[in-house]
């Protein structure tokens, strides 16, 4: 079973956002399966490294609708997903030095970080950006 199951509750009503959100967890599936069928970490830390890299487009792809549009929540908004990014960079630098491995705990940190983002922030400028056209 995938670590994260894809439902309606997830979806903020955005196709291309709900797409994205799809392909993020995914990849963190994908990440769950290398390290439960015991992948080395030099292929676990690569998976890492594109989930990495589709997180920073993605939170990209929100923060210019904001700018675009003007949504007032953006500062906040934004500071989730740097603290993000800081903390997954960390975890990228760790697993590259080989003092770290990826673990079910960072996974159901990503899992919950994910989940607890698209349903309380994500979710809140779902409205804003629906009004706007944004599809
Ligand atoms: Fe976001
Ligand atoms: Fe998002």
């Amino acid at each position: 079973m995938p670590l994260i199951q894809w439902n309606d509750e997830l979806s903020i009503g955005i196709n291309s956002i709900d797409e994205q959100h799809k392909k993020l967890i995914n990849m963190i599936n994908a990440l769950n399966d290398a390290l439960l069928s015991g992948q080395a970490n030099q292929a676990l830390s690569e998976i890492f490294d594109e989930l990495a890299v589709y997180t920073v487009e993605h939170f990209g792809y929100e923060e210019e609708l904001f700018a675009q549009y003007g949504y007032s929540e953006s500062q906040v908004h934004k500071n989730e997903h740097s603290a993000l990014i800081e903390q997954v960079k960390n975890l990228q630098q760790k697993v590259k030095n080989g003092d770290f491995m990826i673990s079910v705990e960072v996974m159901h940190f990503l899992k919950d970080w994910l989940i607890q983002h698209i349903l309380k922030t994500d979710k809140a400028y779902a409205g804003f950006l629906k009004e706007k056209g944004v599809i």
